[in-house]
Parts: structure tokens; sequence; C-alpha cells
């Protein structure tokens, strides 16, 4: 994968001068993160600040966990900024355990990765433990996480009270996104008008983005949110074929049409059910079928499932089957009324936004591909490989 930065300093290509340390008080940086106007960068866009107040007003001793899973199949930024800039997060880490001083400090990180950051934490005062997380699609939601970094499986448990809260035995906890560590070390490197000198001024600073699909040089990108679509496009070489819709968010976003001049922030992306959310940008070209590619992204959510709950477990892989009954052009005109009827039994429901996630993106598919849906119950389709599913 291509890895490129725009302007620096950049999330991959700031210098390792040594551990940034905020000279007086560690609290500082909650003001820091709070005149940033920073958010997380690990889906949902949380305000850093709120979560670093909320644990840092706890009675007990917090822990922090740097976020590192990227369980997301079509994004590597995490996998990217931890390879090229692990010093950064380990800053980032380090800056946030201090702020609200907690003693007890995690990376959560996918196995490969672990050994070198194992060394590379080791240098670090306070202690920084490496865990593994599993090569799962669930395994980076935050409870999940908790779970594994208790000893237990990654799975998500019920939350009824906030990790915030209550998260590794009871005590509260700061689940933190790598990349927003990152960011956070960069805060503290060089202040929040620097951060706000690009993005906008609702949504300031930075994000990595995954670009993949039909573009030229697929890669990891640091732009600015607001970044018009067509320009993001463009980091990774401009599209390598003409393209029908764009993937925006992962395999929880939406698809859009590949419009250049849309905004890559909430709110340029709200009027299409979208967002940003870590940054996974997939290109679709004008070739293929996007009711193919959506059920097959349909079918690998369902396979995701952590088995807890029955909505999720029973709906989900019926939502795939009845997607790819439509894929492949079975010629029942009651198909769409089952998704839409399946959409509507899964909403809401489970102990984690997975159910939610997977009835975003496949709504998102009906209304974009609706089309192709019509074509496939006539019994045909424009694109190539339209029966590959
Ligand atoms: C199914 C699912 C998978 C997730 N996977 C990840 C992940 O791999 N990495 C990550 O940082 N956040 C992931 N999240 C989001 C986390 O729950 C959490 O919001 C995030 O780590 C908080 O960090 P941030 O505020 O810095 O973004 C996932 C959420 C869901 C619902
Ligand atoms: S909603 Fe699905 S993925 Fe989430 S905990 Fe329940 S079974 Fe697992």
């Amino acid at each position: 994968m291509t890895m490129t930065a725009v302007g620096t300093p950049g999330l991959l290509t700031e210098h390792d001068d040594g551990p940034v340390r905020l000279s007086h008080d560690p609290r500082r940086l909650l003001i820091l993160a709070d005149e940033a106007g920073l958010t997380g960068r690990g889906g949902a866009g949380f305000p850093t600040y709120r979560k670093l107040a909320a644990v840092a007003a706890g009675v007990e001793r917090p822990v922090v966990i740097g976020n590192g899973a990227e369980g997301e199949p079509a994004s590597g930024k995490d996998r990217a900024l931890l390879t090229r800039a692990p010093h950064l997060v380990l800053d980032g880490l380090v800056l946030a355990a201090e702020a609200v001083g907690a003693e007890k400090v995690y990376l959560y990180v996918p196995a490969d990765i672990a050994p070198a950051l194992r060394e590379r934490a080791a240098t670090r005062a306070p202690r920084v433990t490496v865990v593994e997380a599993p090569d799962t699609f669930i395994s980076g939601e935050e409870s999940a996480v908790i779970s594994r970094i208790e000893g237990r499986a990654a799975l998500p448990r019920d939350k009824r009270r906030l990790v915030v809260e209550s998260g590794v035995r009871g005590a509260p906890t700061l689940v933190q996104n790598v990349e927003t560590l990152a960011h956070l070390a960069l805060l503290a490197r060089y202040g929040p008008s620097w951060f706000r000198s690009r993005g906008t001024p609702q949504e300031p600073g930075t994000f990595l983005a995954t670009l993949s699909g039909a573009v030229r040089a697929p890669g990891v990108y640091e732009a600015p949110y607001g970044v018009p679509l067509g320009e993001l496009v463009n980091l990774a070489g401009g599209p390598s074929a003409d393209l029908q819709a764009v993937l925006v968010g992962g395999y929880h976003g939406a698809w859009l049409p590949a419009r250049a001049e849309v905004p890559v922030s909430r709110a340029g992306l709200r009027q299409y059910g979208a967002s940003p959310g870590a940054g996974v940008v997939v290109a679709l070209p004008a070739s293929a079928c996007g009711l193919v590619e959506s059920a097959r992204i349909a079918g690998y959510l369902a396979r995701q499932t952590a088995g807890q709950c029955g909505p999720c477990v029973n709906g989900l892989p019926r939502l795939a089957d009845t997607l790819i009954q439509l894929a492949r052009r079975d010629r029942d005109t009651r198909l769409p009324g089952e998704v839409e009827r399946l959409l509507r039994l899964v909403a809401g429901r489970g102990a984690c936004h997975h159910p939610d996630g997977t009835v975003r993106f496949v709504r998102s598919s009906m209304a974009t591909f609706a089309p192709e849906v019509r074509m496939h119950l006539a019994g045909y389709c424009t694109a190539e490989g339209a029966s590959d599913v």
C-alpha cells in the first residue's frame, strides 16, 4: 500500500524527536483537546475532550486503552500509523494516561504487529501493555476491547453502563482510537491553532483516509475534513475507471454517487446518510454491479455476528441471503419488501452497533442501486461479473 501525507507536520511524516512532554500541568491536554475540537477517529466522531473529562472525573484510578484493532477489512490507516509513526501513538497514549491519572495503560493491536510495538513500548513510562486483537470485524468495538483486555473473548457486552464510568474491571476506562491518540500527540507539540488551520471550523483537523477499489494508487492518505471527494480520490492517483458510486465510512458506512464536489465531512455527507467514519473510501467502477458488491459485503457482515443476540444472529444472515438472491437476479418481486422487513426487524436490536451499522449499509445499497434492483428483478444486469455472487 502507498502511504502519503499532505502537508507537514503530518501523522505519517512526523519525526520521532523523543517523547512529547506537556511542560507543566498534564491536565492541560484536556484544554488542548477542547480548544482544538478534536473528535475520535475510530468511527463515531465523539468529542475527545468529553471522554477525557468523564474519565478524569471518576473516583477510581482510570485505565487507558489505545484501540488499534482495525477490524474493518477496507481500512488500513491504523496499521499504517502503527507501522510508520508508532512514536506518535505511544506519545498520545502516555499523554492521555497522564492527563486522566491512569496507571494501567494498554495498546490493543493486531497480532502480527504486536511484537514490534511491544519492543517500542518497553521504553516508555508509564508501562504500556500491548494486547493482541483477534482478526474479526467486531474485535475493536469498545466493550469487546475491554473484554479482551480482561482476558476474555473479544465479544461486545451489555452496555448499560458507559465504559467511561465502568470499563476494565469496573474502573473508568478511556478507549481511544490510535489515530485520535496520534492527533493528541501532535496537538501537544503544535497547539490548537495549528490543528484548526486545516479542516472546517465545525470539523477541524485532518484524518487518515484509506482509499481502495478503482483508484490508481490505493493506500492511506492524510486529508483535511471537508476535502472534496474528487480531491481525495486524486490523492490516490485519481480514478482508474469511470466511477458509479463510492462507499464512504466502511462496511458500516454508506454508498453515495461519485460526485467530485461532495465535501468529505459529517456535514457534507449527512444528506447521503453517510459520515467519514474511520476514513474508508471504496471507489466502485461503472463496470461493476453495485448490488453484487453490496451482497458480498452484507454476507461478510452477517458472518461477523458475535453469536450473542437473536436478531443479529438470525436477522443478518437472512438479510444477506435476500440481497444475494437479488444480486443473482432471482425474479421474485417480493425480495425488496423482504429486505425492508428484515431491516426493520434488526434495526436498534442487539448489544452492540453491529446490526445498526449493517442496516445503514444495506439501506444505502438499496437506495443507491435502486435502478439495478429494478433491472435484476427483470432478470438482467448491465455490469460485468454480475453472476459472481
Ligand atoms: C462493530 C464495531 C467495530 C469497531 N471497531 C473499531 C476498531 O477496530 N478500532 C477503533 O478504534 N474503533 C472501533 N470501533 C469504535 C469503538 O467502539 C470506539 O468508539 C472507538 O475505539 C473510540 O475511539 P475514538 O473516540 O478515538 O474514535 C468499532 C465500533 C463498532 C460498533
Ligand atoms: S448485536 Fe450481534 S455483533 Fe453485537 S453483540 Fe449481539 S450478536 Fe454480537
